[in-house]
């Protein structure tokens, strides 16, 4: 009945502990929800009003494809100040979260079969949304300051992958950010070949110490495309997002996008402009730097009280997750099973890798538990790991 597209793409693992994990009796660090009491509800409130006074009814009515031009150029604006990158207007989509830039690119770009060179662990979102359209998956593994440049070369030697998908900072799910030497070199790598590399980016504002690190676009500029979004930095229900494309992908994305939606929320989008319109951008996101940082810090502190010397963590400097690496030929899938029996529920690593399973690495989020549910969490946690060891 169903179309080859769809029938044997998995349901998403997360989504699916998300379900088990909104039992208030389980500790949960699963999910890669924002935390809500940093939610702007008063001036999101204010700012709706405002619409309303300003745009009238038409506020409500149907708009064009690419996005509100007025959100877009703040965007564009916020490119050259956060970044120091030119981005145009003209150049950027507004799309239904960063998640959708990720169909549209699928649906523009990829024929069955055709390759997507991925980082080994890749955000699941994306191996989702490029299986859809039957994507050959070349993983490249990403460790502690970035990716293997001489595994992507050889992924290139051998291969013609039409794109090479990143999270260069605090990457989901490991937390790691690749370095500017380490984004030079990839970029050298790539040069020269027609691959488009995509830089999905909704963490780096979340940084709570040391330095920004460079766009790709300054490295590949004809090549580049970026994501980005204000889930995490204002609000994911209004599933705002955009695409920052080369004039030859515009064109294609947005006849992707009139095809799949017409156009993103136009009410929404007006919301979200007058938001930065009226308050700063930058005051709200000090405020959530500030509880990440602490409740990263609590769990850093907890791991460290509890978990045996031999289990490797990464320690993040922003975004909202911390990687966990067993000892080889441990799986955390059989962990996971005797967590959730306690539970405790977190990411098995299983679901971030294309051709691996019963892998040794899971995800922990620390964006959403106070400080005594961190601390008792991975206590727990850390009572399973040694009886699994
Ligand atoms: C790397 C990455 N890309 C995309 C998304 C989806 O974000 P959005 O809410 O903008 O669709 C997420 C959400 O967790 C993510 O971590």
């Amino acid at each position: 009945m169903f179309s080859n597209r769809i029938s044997d793409v998995p349901k998403s693992f997360i989504r699916e502990i998300l379900k088990v994990s909104a039992d208030p009796s389980i500790i949960s660090f699963a999910g890669g929800l924002p935390n809500r009491d940093l939610f702007p509800v008063e001036n999101i409130k204010d700012a709706t009003n405002k619409v309303f006074d300003i745009v009238g009814p038409d506020v409500l009515q149907y708009s064009n494809s690419e996005g509100y031009k007025g959100l877009r150029e703040q965007i564009a604006k916020r490119y050259k100040s956060f970044y120091g990158i030119d981005v145009s207007t003209k150049n950027i989509l507004i799309t239904n979260g960063s998640q959708q830039g990720l169909d549209l690119l699928g649906k523009i770009f990829l024929n069955e079969g055709d390759s997507v060179a991925i980082e080994e662990p890749g955000y699941l979102g994306a191996i989702q949304a490029f299986g859809v359209y039957k994507a050959n998956f070349l993983p490249v593994t990403v460790s502690e300051g970035g990716m293997d440049v001489e595994e992507l070369k050889s992924v290139l030697q051998n291969n013609e992958p039409k794109m090479i998908y990143t999270v260069p900072n605090f990457q989901n799910p490991s937390g790691i950010t690749y370095t500017n030497e380490n984004r030079k070199d990839v970029a050298e790598v790539l040069k020269g070949s027609d691959v488009y590399l995509i830089e999905d980016n909704p963490y780096a504002e979340l940084r709570f110490s040391g330095s920004n690190k460079k766009s790709f676009m300054e490295f590949l500029p004809e090549h580049t495309i970026l994501l980005g979004t204000v889930s995490k930095t204002i609000v994911p229900s209004f599933r705002l997002g955009w695409i920052v494309a080369p004039d030859i992908v515009m064109e294609k994305l947005l006849v992707a996008k009139q095809a799949a939606d017409l156009h993103t929320n136009y009410f929404c989008q007006r919301i979200v402009d007058q938001f930065l319109i009226d308050y700063s951008l930058d005051e709200h996101i000090e405020k959530i730097k500030k509880m990440y940082l602490s409740k990263k810090q609590n769990m850093v502190n907890a791991i460290k009280k509890y978990f045996p010397e031999e289990i490797e963590f990464t320690d993040p400097e922003g975004g909202m997750f911390l990687w966990v690496t067993l000892p080889k030929g441990i799986s955390s899938m059989d962990l996971f099973d005797m967590a959730i029996k306690k539970n405790v529920a977190f990411v098995p690593g299983d679901p971030f890798y294309t051709n691996k399973t019963g892998v040794n690495t899971f995800r922990l989020n620390y964006t959403n538990s106070d400080a005594d549910t961190i601390d008792k969490g991975i206590k727990i946690l850390s009572e399973c790991i040694r009886d699994i060891l």
